[in-house]
Formats: structure tokens, C-alpha cells, sequence
């Protein structure tokens, strides 16, 4: 079978990539030239672990190809997915303005049968927009269907999600586009991945419902972490007991700054703002929304009193991404907190560590000094800063730390040490829900 792909970013070329893998023929489509050659020589332009293997594979099979033409890819393709982006606007909804570009393309150069498949989040009711869209600009009578396929990849494990997902979603009204849909899933069916075959509206909301609910349950965790703290408890131990019930289950129940990211805000906002407009009003929703800004200013709270004040201070920051294994700096707490509070705001000094995404933030951050790595990153510091979870963080020697740094202030956002080896090791030390 022949697909392309239009768009070449976390979800458009990891879902290209990976049917390439499944043996489909695919053409992924993007209109930035520099990218198309780089991904043309099997370079992947941002950091996501397994995706440059599996993308040279793919190129070397000849079963993936890149290309600036839409109108021969959509041509040659029975089935097309939209997989650009939805980014927030001001108002906190989703700017479809290059969905709705693509489905005009797709009108323009269909010249038979297509099924075309939204990968991207969109907001609920998309799909009829996007019928109506092709409908206006077909150049001749051909039939298409589309169809809500939404993606539940996470940054740092793309590949594995999508090669190993807890479900697939298909939302379609036409029996002939989920048989397509099907066929091109068949290897997940060989491995009895869970598929929910359902309309295109219904496909669209479990998406927003989804990861609204990651959420609600990262903010929960998160103003429990901030009880924890006034009580004396800690909230790792309160989480894994809560973790081993079924009904709660032990992930995304780590306290931390907060999420960030290019998914969770934007979609939390997003569902928010759809809900409004139906006259409903997503309360828990909502409340995470704020509980997640609140997050991060709680911290900079954490880092002021622990410190008395960073004017002047140098603190050394370890973990820029929002999360580890990526090169993401999207809506990063770390670079929230770094950037807009200690420096802006309260005239820290920054030197800063991240295993991939320094060139990202350096171009938001210039002022920031770049090190080679965590123990060059806190010499002469007043303070550290742990605020992305990346393993090479996980075992640093404390000890070697110490001697590194002038001041004595360990702020673990992420809870990775034990509160009593790093006070052995002579360093005051915070961390989020624990005394
Ligand atoms: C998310 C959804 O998980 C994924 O299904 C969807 O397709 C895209 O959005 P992603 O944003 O890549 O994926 O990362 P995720 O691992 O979900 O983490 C999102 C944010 O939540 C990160 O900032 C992370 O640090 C934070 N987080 C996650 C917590 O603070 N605590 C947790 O327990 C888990």
C-alpha cells in the first residue's frame, strides 16, 4: 500500500518511519526544503532516541521517501495523513490554519479514492471541517473519507509507542476507510494491540480527554507533593502506595514542576476552550491548568527562601528539556524556571547543563553559560538545581559536587536523591514533597 505523510515533525515522521518498517511504501511531505534534504540524507533533525536508526533503515530499503510535492505524493497515496502542527494561539485554542492549508492541497490533487487520516490533535469536530474543506476544492468527482486517527506518542519513546501502543484509535464513518485503516495497522493486530473503532468525532475527543487527564493526574500528585511538604510526609511513598491500586496505577504520579512540553498545555487549553464553547465548563481541567502554572512559581518560591535570594548568585541548572530524552525545550519548567524567574526576574547567574537540548535553549537563553557537563556545570555555584530528570543525573558523586560548588543549596525538583545522603553530604537540600 502507497501513504504519505504531511509533515515531518515528532508524529509525522516517527508515524512515516514506522510504517515504512511495517514494509508500506511512504512518502512523508513537508514544505521546509532544509529539512526534507537533511531527513533525504537520514539526518532527523531533532533528538529522539532509536528514530535516525530506524530512518536509515527505511531509506536504505528505498520504502521511505522525502519530498517538498504534495501534489504527486497525494496523487500516488490511497491513504494521506495530516500530520502538522496544531500550535496554541493566544487565546488558548488551536490554530488549525495548517491543517486547514493541507486539506486544500489534498482537494486540489486528488484524482481517485482517498482516506485521509488527521495524526495530529485537533480539536473535536475537525474532521467535518476538513470534508468540507477537500469537498470545496476537489478538481474532480472522486470519493474520500476521512478519517481520526489520533497518536499517543510520547517524546524520548516515539518509536516504542508507536511499534508497541496500548491502543489504536480509528474514528471513521465508512466501513471501506476502517478496512484500509486495518489493513495498514495489521502488524500491531498480529500482536493483539487493542484497537477502538469508533466516528470521528468520538476518535477526536478520547485524544484531548487523554491527555487532559495525564493532566489533571500530574497536577493532582503535584498539589498532594505541596500538602506533603506543609505535613512532614513523603509524597514518593504516598504515590507508590496510591500506584498500587489498579484503578489509580503507579505512572505519572511523580511530583515535580510541572508538565510541559509541546502536548499537555496546549491540549489542556485547547479542551478547555472547546468545552467553554459548548457552554461546558471543564473545572478539573482548568484547575490543572493553574495548578500547573502555580507549580513552577512554587519552586522559584523553593529556590528564594532556601537561599535568601539569587541577585547576583551563580546557580547551576541541571536539565533544560521538559522531559529527559528529548531535545524539547517546549514549555519547559526547567527553562521557565531558569530563564524567566532566576535570571529575568531575580538576576541569577545561569550555568546550565542538558545532555541534548543546549543548542535548543541557548538560542532563548544566550546569556546563560553552556557547560560540558554536570560537574562543570556547578563549579563555583551558589545553588543546584536539578529540574529534568535525565539519567546521567541520577548518580552523580555527591561528594565531588560539593567541593565543585561555593554554596551548599541542592534543589532536587525531581526527587532524585535520598534527602539523607545528600544532607550527609553536606548540602541543604530540597526536593518537591519531601521534608
Ligand atoms: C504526552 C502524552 O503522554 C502522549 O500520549 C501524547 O501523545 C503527547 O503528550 P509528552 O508530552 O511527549 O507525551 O511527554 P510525557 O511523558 O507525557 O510528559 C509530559 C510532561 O509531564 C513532562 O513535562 C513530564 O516531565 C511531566 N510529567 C510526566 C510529570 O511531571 N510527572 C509525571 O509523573 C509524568
Amino acid at each position: 500500500m502507497n501513504i504519505c505523510v504531511i509533515g515531518t515533525g515528532y508524529v509525522g515522521l516517527i508515524t512515516g518511519a514506522c510504517f515504512a518498517e511495517f514494509g508500506v511504501n511512504v512518502v512523508c511531505i513537508d514544505k521546509d526544503e532544509k529539512k526534507i534534504s537533511q531527513l533525504k540524507k537520514g539526518i532527523v533533525p531533532f533528538y529522539e532516541p532509536g528514530a535516525e536508526e530506524l530512518l536509515q533503515r527505511n531509506l536504505k530499503a528505498n520504502r521511505i521517501i522525502f519530498t517538498t510535492n504534495v501534489a504527486d505524493a497525494v496523487k500516488n497515496s490511497l491513504v494521506i495523513f495530516i500530520a502538522v502542527g496544531t500550535p496554541p494561539r493566544g487565546d488558548g485554542s488551536a490554530d488549525m490554519s495548517y491543517v486547514e492549508e493541507v486539506a486544500k492541497e489534498i482537494g486540489k490533487h486528488s484524482d481517485g479514492y482517498k482516506v485521509v487520516v488527521t495524526k495530529s490533535t485537533v480539536p473535536v469536530g475537525t474532521g467535518e471541517r476538513i470534508k468540507q474543506i477537500i469537498s470545496k476544492n476537489l478538481k474532480s468527482k472522486v470519493k474520500f473519507d476521512v478519517v481520526s486517527n489520533p497518536e499517543f506518542l510520547r517524546e524520548g519513546s516515539a518509536v516504542e509507542d508507536f511499534m508497541r501502543p496500548n491502543r489504536v484509535v480509528i474514528g471513521a464513518e465508512n466501513k471501506q476507510a476502517i478496512a484500509i485503516l486495518k489493513d495498514l495497522y495489521r502488524p500491531l493486530y498480529l500482536i493483539e494491540t487493542p484497537f477502538v473503532i469508533t466516528n470521528v468525532k468520538t476518535a477526536e475527543l478520547i485524544k484531548y480527554a487523554s491527555n487532559a487527564f495525564l493532566a489533571v493526574k500530574i497536577s493532582y500528585i503535584n498539589e498532594i507533593a505541596n500538602l506533603c511538604e506543609a505535613l512532614g510526609v513523603d509524597v514518593q511513598v504516598v504515590a507508590k502506595a496510591m500506584g498500587l491500586d489498579q484503578r489509580i496505577g503507579p505512572k505519572f504520579l511523580h511530583a515535580g514542576p510541572g508538565y510541559g512540553g509541546s502536548c499537555f498545555p496546549k491540549d489542556t487549553n485547547a479542551l478547555a476552550k472547546i468545552s467553554r464553547g459548548n457552554n461546558i465548563l471543564l473545572n478539573l481541567v482548568e484547575a490543572a491548568i493553574k495548578t500547573n502554572r502555580n507549580q513552577k512559581q512554587r519552586m522559584v518560591d523553593k529556590i528564594m527562601a532556601g537561599t535568601k535570594g539569587v541577585r547576583g548568585k551563580t546557580i547551576a541548572i541541571l536539565g533544560l528539556s521538559f522531559k529527559p530524552n528529548t531535545n524539547d525545550i517546549r514549555e519547559s519548567p526547567a527553562m521557565e524556571i531558569a530563564q524567566d524567574y532566576l535570571s529575568f526576574k531575580l538576576g541569577a547567574k545561569i550555568r546550565a547543563y542538558d545532555p541534548e537540548a543546549m543548542q535548543d535553549a541557548r538560542k532563548v537563553m544566550p546569556k546563560a553559560i553552556y557547560c560540558k557537563d554536570a560537574y562543570d556545570a556547578v563549579k563555583g555555584a551558589d545553588a543546584l538545581v536539578i529540574a529534568t530528570e535525565w539519567n546521567q543525573f541520577r548518580n552523580l558523586d555527591l561528594a565531588r559536587l560539593k567541593k565543585l560548588m561555593k554554596g551548599k543549596f541542592f534543589f532536587d525538583l525531581r526527587n532524585i536523591y535520598d534527602p539523607k545522603k545528600a544532607r550527609e553530604a553536606g548540602f541543604e537540600y530540597y526536593s518537591t514533597g519531601r521534608v
